[in-house]
This record gives C-alpha cells, structure tokens and sequence, in this order.
C-alpha cells in the first residue's frame, strides 16, 4: 500500500460514538490519478470516515497520512488549505446567492469572464446570474467541482456523488472525473452504496460493512456478485418483490388530472396541459430527466402549488365513499428529508408523531403508547439502524434519515401515495424494502403515483406510465406496451429532434 503514488491515506482509523463503533480500524489510501471507491450499505461508515480523512471529526485510533506526513488537519477548512476539497451530497452553495455569488466565494478576484470560462470547463455553461436554488442537482455539482479544481484541488473527496444524479449525469460526472484525474494527477475518493459506480471508470474499491473493512481489490479483479455478497453478507437472493397482476384496468378511478399546467420557479409553465388518471390500487409511474416538470406535477397533484390551469379532481371511488381528496389522506414520500417535514432535532419517534396525530391521538391526547408501538413497528420493518426510538435524527446516518420519512408516509392510512424517487440514496437491500412496501400498499388498494429518474425502478414498480420532457407528459401507456427505447426517446427530447409528436 506504500506506494508513492499513495496522496492521502488513512490509516487504521476507529471511530466510536458511544457505544457505537461506527470505523473499526480500517485503511484506505488515496492515489495519484485514480479513483478509489469506498463502497457499503446505509450506516456502514462511509461519512465517518472522509470525516476522519479531512479532519471534520478526530478518530479515536489511528492517523491520517498526507504527502507521506502524518497530517492533524482540525477541521476540514485546514484541509483545504492543503488542497484537500470535499464534496458532500448536500451542497455547501448559498442557495440565496446567484452562481456569480457563489464562486466569488471562492475566487474574489476573478472577472465574470474568467468565472464562465472555468465553469465550462468541466461541463456546459451556466447563466452566472443565476439563483443556485433553482439549479438542478447536476449543475451545482458540477460547480462545487469546478470551486474545488480551480482552487487547485490535489485530493478530491465525495460523498455520494451520484445519488442525487439522472442517469446521464451520473455517467458524465465519472468521465469528467477520469479525464481529470488523469490529466492532473488528483486523487479521487468516492463513498457510495452503488455497485454500478464501481464497475466502470474506478480502480480500486474498498467495502466496508459495520464499520470494518471487508474486501479491498482493484476493480478488474472483482465483480458484481462478489462486491454484492461483501456488502450485505451472506449471498443471500436480495429478495425480489412479487410480481403479481396490476390492478383490474376496470377498478375506479381515484384520482383525476385533467388539462393540468403550473408555473414553474425558473420557467413559466413547468407543466404543460398534462391528464392522466389513476385507478384504485394501481401505480402510475412518470419518469424523466431532473427539471422536465416532474417535481412541479407531484407538488401539484398534493396541493402544494396552485394549478396555472386544468385540476386535480378526485375519481368516483372517491366520491362513491362520500369522502373528500384531501391532503391529510395523501402520503408524500420523497428523497429530500428535510423539504418533506423532517425534524432533525426531533427524536425518531417523535418524527412518526408529527404527521401521525390523527391516528395517534383521543381527543388533545397524545396516546405515546400507540405512537411507541408505531415506532417499534417502522424501525423493525425499515430496518432503521438507531439505537432507541428516541435518538435525535441529527444523529442517523444520511440513509437512516430518509428512512425514517419513507418510513412514516409509506405506513399511512390513505387514499393516495404520492412517491418522488423514494428510494434515492437508499443501498440495494434497502431499495427493494422500499419498493416491496409500496407494492404491498397498491396491493392494500392506494392509488400510487411514482415520479421517477430510473428507467429499471419505473418499470419495476409501475402499472402503467408515461414520460415527460420538458413539461409535456407522453401518452399514458400499460408498462408492456413500451420498450426501454421508446421511453429514453422521450425523456431526452430525441423525439422532438426527429419532429415526431408525442408518443
Ligand atoms: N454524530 C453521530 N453520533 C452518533 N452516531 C453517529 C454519528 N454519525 C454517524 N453515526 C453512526 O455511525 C454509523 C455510520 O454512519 P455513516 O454516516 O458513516 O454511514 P454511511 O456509510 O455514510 O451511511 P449512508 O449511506 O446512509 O450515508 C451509523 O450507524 C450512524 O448512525
Ligand atoms: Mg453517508
């Protein structure tokens, strides 16, 4: 492992919190022009330990090496100092700031001109005056990467880079960071729970589980299965959903979008005369690229946004029950834990309870015993890795978090589920609980609609679906009746290149 070309090491780093030993002596080296990818399921100690490597936590046994030198960084302003950057999932940008604001964060003394030439550097320009706010995740990636280059960046540290990326992005983000990697000689880590980040453009991988190492190997002599059985242990059959028959295509409908357009933050009309209808029991899937509408369509759809025009109206099985479609009757489940109602210095118990009091309350009285037992319930089925219920979520890690949200929504009393990429940063084992308990709830007979970036988890999950682009959703088909190609025109927009009409 001591080779020269070895930047940045860690070497048998622990980390306990309390009882917990969350990185039990484990060794990573960081290399000159390669990529080394840190690889495990939720909790296994991935944060923990590009924590210890850049100095934002001090590891209770074992040292960090940079350039050959033991390094005590102090905090992770100290490495950076030291040309060590860190790219968390959740982005260190300004949100209220414009991208010229941000950047001049880093570089004061740089013109406009300047600015933009870096950033189309390493990707396609971006409107300087924009808020970051309204920037797709791929974008603010993607300038946190350029900050990090232009400030001459030897070691490259990410969290979780792809979890918040489409696909293409994904696959454009590992390019960029190869060409770099070797152009420059940056050594670049990468912690992630996604096997498919490993295979193509990585040279090492290290698996941790529990916080210990448990396979180290460059990645051509390694594989799927190999990786998979190190991650989650024995090489047990992850276990598939059932794949039953969808819903009778003649079941009620429950809710109704006719003619449907909303404003968008950056656009006028995020969503352009959109209708569609969903069964009792049935999923309808809508998959599209990041920023074709797809978030202002869910928002819509639960309320949060006024239409521009059109409505959501509910269906005869509705109506039928002489009920209302309400909101307190409509789950909400999404990858953004603290947009969705999250409380992070609530305890996990206390989250359930939040948007659980209908169900747990007599009259003004908490009944603490149902919400306990509820608790009980969730963390045993979500397999949510806490100790007690009542742990504080600031102290989860980030996939227990959302956990929790997906969690809570997907144990709801309702007529409708509303799932935006639910299972987004969640590892494979847990992926597939989360998709088993949404089928098991259309299967209870809630009407699902499931926005999603994935083509694999829309056509595993849905009944029916369609694709957006660009605000326009394709006509709403039964999931045999598309091909993988039909939908991937659709989404990219190859459709609208060719002059075809919607598909
Ligand atoms: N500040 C903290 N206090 C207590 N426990 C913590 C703290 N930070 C992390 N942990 C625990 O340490 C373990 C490892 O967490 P870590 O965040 O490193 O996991 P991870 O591999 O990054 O997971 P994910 O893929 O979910 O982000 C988890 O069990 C977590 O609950
Ligand atoms: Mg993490």
């Amino acid at each position: 492992m001591q080779d020269s070309n070895t930047m940045l090491e860690g070497r048998g780093l622990s980390k306990r919190f309390g009882d917990l030993t969350a990185v039990d002596g484990v060794s990573v080296a960081v290399r000159r022009g390669q990529i080394t990818v840190l690889l495990g399921e939720n909790g296994a100690g991935k944060s923990t330990y590009i924590k210890m490597l850049n100095g934002t936590l001090k590891p209770n046994g074992g040292a960090v090496y940079f350039e050959g030198q033991e390094a005590k960084f102090g905090s992770a302003r100290h490495a950076v100092k030291r040309k060590i950057h860190t790219i968390y999932q959740n982005f260190a940008l300004i949100d209220l700031f414009t991208v010229e604001e941000n950047m001049r964060l880093t570089f004061p003394d740089k013109s406009a001109e300047e600015l933009e030439k870096m950033i189309e550097q390493y990707g396609k320009a971006v409107d300087l005056d924009e808020r970051v706010a309204l920037l797709p995740a791929g974008i603010k990636q993607r300038l946190e990467i350029t900050r990090a280059l232009g400030s001459d960046a030897k070691v490259l540290l990410l969290d979780e880079p792809t979890s918040v990326l489409a696909y293409e992005e994904r696959d454009r983000l590992f390019k960029d960071l190869a060409r770099l990697g070797q152009e420059r000689g940056l050594g670049i880590l990468i912690a992630t729970h996604k096997l498919q980040d490993v295979m193509d453009y990585c040279q090492e991988v290290v698996v941790l589980k529990g916080g210990r190492l448990v396979l180290e190997k460059p990645v051509r002599d390694t594989n799927l299965k190999e990786l998979t059985v190190a991650m989650f242990g024995a090489s047990e059959e992850l276990e598939k959903a059932p794949v039953e028959a969808g819903p009778p295509s003649e079941s009620e409908v429950v809710l109704e979008v006719r003619n449907l357009s909303v404003r968008g933050d950056n656009v006028p009309m995020a969503v352009k005369d959109v209708s569609f209808s969903i069964h009792k029991g049935e999923i309808l899937g809508v998959i599209a690229i990041a920023g074709n509408g797809q978030l202002e369509l869910a928002d819509a759809v639960y309320g949060l946004r006024k239409p521009l025009k059109g409505e959501v109206a509910p269906g005869l099985a509705i109506l039928k029950a002489g009920r209302k479609l309400r909101m307190g009757r409509v789950a909400f489940a999404s990858d953004d834990p603290v947009q969705m109602g999250l409380a992070i210095d609530l305890s996990v118990r206390d989250n359930f309870g939040v948007s659980l009091l209908d169900q747990m309350s007599k009259g003004s009285l908490v009944d603490w015993k149902a919400l306990e037992e509820f608790s009980k319930r969730a963390i045993d089925k979500f397999e949510i890795k806490c100790y007690t219920q009542e742990e504080s979520l600031r102290e989860l890690s980030g996939g227990n978090i959302q956990k929790v949200l997906v969690a809570r929504e997907l144990s709801r009393d309702v007529d409708v589920l509303i799932a935006v990429h639910p299972a987004r940063g969640l590892d494979l084992h847990t992926t597939y609980l989360v998709y088993k308990n949404i089928l098991e709830m259309a299967r209870r007979g809630v009407s699902v609609l499931l926005i999603s970036e994935d083509v694999d988890e829309a056509l595993y999950l849905s009944d029916r679906l369609g694709a957006m682009y660009e605000g326009e959703l394709s006509e709403v088909k039964a999931k045999p009746l598309w091909t993988r190609e039909a939908l991937g025109s659709f989404m990219t927009g190859a459709h609208v290149m060719r002059g075809e009409a919607k598909a």
